[in-house]
């Protein structure tokens, strides 16, 4: 890869209409935060930037279903997303929003300079209308039928299943999603790209990575899938683009320009816009030139999203970016596939998802243990999986009993043997490493293989490949763990304190270069163990980079002499139970949801009871007091009822869904002037009401918690 003066990193600005769950942290924000991370290790000037997509149609429907205002709404998620991506360790140098006067201003500027040098072709076209609710219906206010995958759940502007970029007209048995009508045709004026005009560009651009003759990236480089949906998308023939939209929300189409009454950007025009807008507030706030960070070929553009969002930032964006004319290409678009949970796809209508703010507010003290199951699981060249169990074992094996059991075993030995000091060690001493025996001093080969593994990390890194990248950070560890395993110093200590210097010693380095190596991925555990070895945080300012001179130069991470504290440990256990807890949740959270959202069928209606008939009935509040299994009835419960006036005994048909135990104490709702009858040779004096389920479910009808009984329900 070229070594690049500056690095500009994006996520995808997530849609402020709900929450963060961690297929979104997988696919789009923990990626790029490694690779920042890693960036600033190596000492590169690098801005990592995101912020909230605060326009469209994503926003307005949901505000319409929460009855709030559009900016109710994203204020909302907008702080809320802020404070997730704090809490789970997303460092981006700017989280700015689209709503935000610099936005609106740098967004209609874009616009201005794309009508002035007359990209655009303004063109009547007919576009669909829903009559009912008096309005056009573009991107998420219309759905259909995927005309390239068969998805019935397709956007007006975008399959989500299979990424496709859509127009409305293309969408078969078109709906609109305000009132489920079929919608009309009208006619109506905007700004289209002429997509079709910039086929050739965007079609060597894509398979070559080079433009004008210049070669401005390798395809080599970028993901299969990434390039694989970009070809087939650009085979299919580009076709203008309507840049502008009939709405009510959003940025403006400038004032001046005619026609703009009523019309506002297309939120993909504005929103990968929000980037250069965040980058301006950022270089705002510290002094810094935005444009070298956008119009500098010096400078590495990555933009990190999920597969949805492919063709947007691979052909749209950069069309609209070179229409402009001043702007760079993005070098790489790493974009990741989806992350399914137990089993099934993530989905928030059906409420099948690990919400991220949930998690760090309900197991603060596991967020680096979430960024390394997501590393481990992250769906970089396919879909993959994350299941509650995986996320237990990946703690309790990998983290616990691997790197923090290392960790643990060096800082607890030192103490042990040097009272805390790094000792010095006599470098001829002759050992056995893991690599055998070899010319060089034991000591300088093992840090010879450190550095090493060091590099094959920072490749993998480079190479976007972060899930390699951590395992040989692992590799590390469990490499320093063989060394203690082989040299077994509590044993050595006895006949060679000499050697066991040069071990502890050289375990001090490894954890060291270990707590350096980490900081991408977990940066809490990163800070926890350098307070262990009482050194200075790892700011991110060329750590990583120094660290490799350091071994380069055969200098130590760590000098002899230095004090370093006592132990504290590192990552703990996550038990059964709060597994089992958080499986039970999911499911019961999914079951709710779906059992909100289905539509019963209507049942058989009863014929029609006069008021009278009703109040005849005498229904009051009770308590059961006893309760016992009727002989050879395996249907029927024997019930003492405490009416507050008297108590009665009640034969009810519910022994099949609740045992005795469960039902003494419960508060019910009694028929209480059911004429008596005899059943299993017991008088039963009444009867208990009880709610039936579709599919036979039973639930007592109980009055609320405080309710005295004898109380009358009419
Ligand atoms: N909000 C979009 C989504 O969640 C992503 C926008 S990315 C940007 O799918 F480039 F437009 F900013
Ligand atoms: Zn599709």
């Amino acid at each position: 890869m070229r070594n690049f003066k500056r690095h500009l990193v994006t996520s995808a600005l997530p849609y402020a209409n709900g929450p963060l769950h961690i297929g979104h942290l997988a696919g789009a924000y923990l990626p790029a935060d490694i690779y920042v991370r890693f960036l600033r290790l190596m000492g590169k000037d690098v801005g990592f930037i995101c912020g909230s997509d605060e326009h469209g149609a994503a926003i307005t429907i949901r505000a319409a279903k929460d009855e709030k205002t559009p900016q109710e709404i994203v204020d909302r998620y907008h702080e809320m997303f802020k404070d997730t991506f704090e809490k789970v360790g997303i460092s981006f140098d700017m989280y700015h929003r689209t709503s935000s006067e610099l936005h609106h201003q740098t967004s209609q500027d874009f616009f201005r300079t794309l009508n002035t040098n007359g990209e655009f072709v303004e063109k009547e076209s007919e576009q669909y209308y829903d009559e009912e609710a008096n309005q056009f219906l573009a991107d998420r206010y219309i759905k259909g039928t995927c005309p390239k995958c068969a998805h019935e759940e397709a956007y007006g502007d975008q399959c989500e299943n299979c990424g496709s970029a859509l127009s409305p007209t293309e969408l078969i048995n078109p709906l609109s999603t305000i009132t489920g009508n079929v919608p009309v045709l009208k006619k109506t004026t905007h700004w289209f790209l002429p997509l079709d005009k910039y086929e050739m560009w965007l079609k060597e651009w894509i398979e070559t990575g080079k433009l004008d003759g210049k070669e401005l990236h390798n395809p080599d480089d970028w993901k299969n899938h990434v390039l694989g949906q970009c070809k087939s998308w650009i085979e299919g023939g580009l076709h203008p683009r309507a840049m502008t939209r009939d709405l009510s929300w959003g940025v403006d189409v400038p004032k001046e320009i005619e026609g703009s009454e009523g019309k506002k950007l297309y939120v993909w025009l504005d929103a990968p816009i929000g980037y250069i807008s965040a980058t301006k507030q950022w270089a705002q706030d510290t002094g810094k030139e935005w444009k070298e960070y956008w119009q500098d070929e010096e400078t590495q553009l990555v933009h990190f999203i999920g597969k949805d969002n492919i063709v947007f930032h691979c052909l749209i964006f950069p069309a609209i970016l070179r229409a402009h004319g001043d702007y760079i290409l993005p070098h790489n678009v790493p974009a990741n596939q989806f992350l399914n949970l137990e089993g099934k796809k993530i989905s928030t209508s059906r409420n099948w998802a690990v919400w991220v703010h949930e998690f760090v507010n309900e197991m603060p003290e596991h967020i680096d243990a979430l960024r390394y199951a997501m590393v481990k699981n992250m769906p970089e060249i396919k879909d993959s999986e994350f299941t509650w169990k995986g996320f237990q074992d990946y703690n309790n094996n990998e983290l616990v009993n691997n790197l923090a059991n290392y960790v643990n075993r060096v800082v607890v030995l030192v103490n042990k043997y040097y009272e805390g000091k790094v000792p010095d060690f006599d470098e001829n001493q002759d050992l056995v490493g893991v690599l055998g025996e070899v010319e060089t001093s034991y000591h300088d080969s093992e840090l010879l293989s450190l550095f090493d593994k060091l590099h094959v990390y920072c490749d993998h890194v480079r190479s976007y490949d972060f899930r390699s990248a951590m395992n040989t950070v692992m590799d590390i560890s469990s490499n320093g763990n063989q060394i203690l395993q082989f040299n077994e110093p509590w044993k050595r200590i006895k006949e060679d304190e000499e050697s066991v210097k040069a071990v502890m010693n050289l375990s001090l380095q490894y954890v060291t270069a270990l707590s350096v190596a980490i900081k991408p991925f977990m940066p809490e555990s990163s800070d926890k163990i350098r307070k262990l070895l009482n050194l200075p945080l790892v700011e991110e300012k060329g750590e990583l980079l120094s660290l490799l001179d350091d071994l380069a130069e055969g200098n130590h991470l760590i000098q002899k002499d230095h004090q370093i504290s006592t132990s504290d440990h590192l990552f703990s256990r996550i038990d059964d139970e709060i597994i089992e807890g958080q499986v039970a949740k999911l499911t019961a959270m999914s079951a709710a949801a779906v059992g909100a959202a289905a539509t019963l069928e209507k049942p058989e209606e009863k014929e029609n009871i006069a008021f009278d008939e009703f109040m005849k009935m005498e229904i009051k509040t009770a308590t059961i007091l006893t309760a016992e299994k009727v002989k050879k009835a395996d249907k029927l419960l024997k019930l003492t009822i405490d009416l507050g006036y008297e108590q009665r005994t009640v034969v009810s048909g519910i022994a099949e869904h609740f045992s005795p135990e469960e039902v003494i104490g419960k508060k019910v709702s009694l028929l209480a002037n059911l004429a008596p009858r005899k059943i299993r040779g017991v008088e039963s004096q009444g009867m208990i009401l009880m709610a039936e389920g579709e599919n036979g479910q039973l639930g007592f009808v109980s009055p609320e918690d405080g309710w005295p009984n004898g109380m009358s329900i009419k």
